[in-house]
């Protein structure tokens, strides 16, 4: 199955970081965002990671390029760690294809239709990250045990921010949604999955079918494509995703599966990513200690 990393976007909401250096490349401990997320794309064996870019990013293009008078030089300099660390990012398997302008998420995906063809797709946001890798892999799945249906991520938002996202509205097939467990059961067992009934765009907190919503990661069937080429532009004037997957499901099953709070990270605002930032960082052990002192009440 291939993977299509949308990245063309213009990354408003991190302006003016993201005037001259994409969003998708600020770091995130010490990697770009989107090292994470093509990383996540080849642990789940897809067959070839397309990132969707445009003629104002060549730094990705540059990040997943080889560099061999820098891995030289760090190597002279004995830095071998370094230089394989540039070495590893330089040969990532990637190719990419050219959103002539960001007319939205769903035209985004729709430039790799000739790529994907007949074939089931994956869809990573390029600014969401899941360090785990193991996503996609359920996604996959639940896609096979329903012959082959469509199966978005979804999370549970606090109700001021239902308003942001893409909200579902579905009955539930199968585990437990995480809000009905208690706090000590694991949060990959049983994960709830949904067959969903609609998706909401950004809905008023009075208007929405639910808290769950899509939050960066998608399998998708091919018939996705044939609706993106006639979808019309949506909310913010933008051909949105949401509005091709509310379409696909007048004649495709399309299933959602929970995942928990720490699974995934936003990094498409500034607090998401000084969070992500934050919580991955006392993750690491070489970090935490400095993060807990500055995190720590003077
Ligand atoms: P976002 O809406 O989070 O990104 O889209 P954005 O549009 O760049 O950011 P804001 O809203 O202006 O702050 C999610 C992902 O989809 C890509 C973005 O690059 C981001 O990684 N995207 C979005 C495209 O590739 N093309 C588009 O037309 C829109």
């Amino acid at each position: 199955m291939k993977a299509i990393i949308p990245a063309a976007g213009l990354g408003t909401r991190f302006l003016p970081a993201s005037k001259a250096i994409p969003k998708e490349m600020l770091p995130v401990l010490e990697r770009p965002a989107i090292q994470y997320v093509v990383e996540e794309a080849l642990a789940a064996a897809a067959s070839e990671v397309i990132i969707i870019c445009n003629d104002d990013k060549p730094e990705l293009v540059a990040h997943f390029s080889p560099s061999p008078d820098l891995e030289r030089s760090l190597h002279n300099r004995g830095k071998d760690n370094l230089a394989a660390a540039v070495r590893h990012a330089g040969g990532l398997p990637v190719s990419f294809t050219r959103q002539g302008e960001p007319l939205g998420l769903g035209h985004a995906v729709h430039c790799a239709a000739d790529l994907v063809r007949d074939e089931r797709f994956y869809v990573l946001l390029g600014d969401v990250l899941v360090p785990d890798n193991r996503l996609l892999a359920r996604m996959r799945s639940i896609s096979d045990k329903y012959n082959g249906a469509s199966v978005i991520a979804v999370w549970a938002v606090p109700d001021e921010e239902v308003s942001r996202f893409g909200v579902i509205d579905g009955e539930l097939v199968s585990g437990v949604p995480l809000s009905e467990r208690d706090g000590s059961e694991g949060t990959q067992d049983d994960p709830a999955v949904w067959l969903l009934n609609t998706l909401v765009e950004k809905p008023a907190l009075k208007d929405a079918p639910s808290n769950l919503a899509a939050f960066g990661r998608y399998l998708l069937t091919p018939t996705v494509m044939s609706i993106l080429a006639h979808t019309a532009p949506g909310a913010g004037g933008e051909i949105q995703l949401t509005d091709a997957l509310v379409e696909l499901m007048q004649s495709e099953e399309v299933y959602a599966l929970e995942v928990g709070p720490d699974e995934g990270f936003d990094c498409g605002t500034v607090a998401d990513w000084l969070d992500t930032n934050i919580r991955l960082a006392l993750r690491d052990p070489a970090l935490n200690q400095r993060v807990r002192q500055a995190l720590a009440p003077s």
